[in-house]
């Protein structure tokens, strides 16, 4: 699995990473690092709650 951020869409809400640490990181600015990122085995779960999380709908997952 692929979490994608849309950094275009990122406001820095910060729920992706309350939800799912383990998954999402932060900028300086507080803002989910934007682009690819691999989802490790067993974070699946996770990533879908951080996605599911975000109000702008900036995460989709592959
Ligand atoms: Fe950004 Fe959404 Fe996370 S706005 S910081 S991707 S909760």
């Amino acid at each position: 699995m692929r979490a994608i951020v849309d950094g275009a869409r990122c406001t820095g809400h910060a729920r992706c990473k309350a939800s799912a640490p383990e998954v999402f990181a932060l900028d300086n600015l507080g803002c989910a690092l934007p682009g690819e990122h691999a989802v490790a085995a067993g974070a699946e779960a996770a990533a879908r709650r951080g996605a599911s999380a975000c109000p702008e709908g900036a995460i989709t997952l592959e």
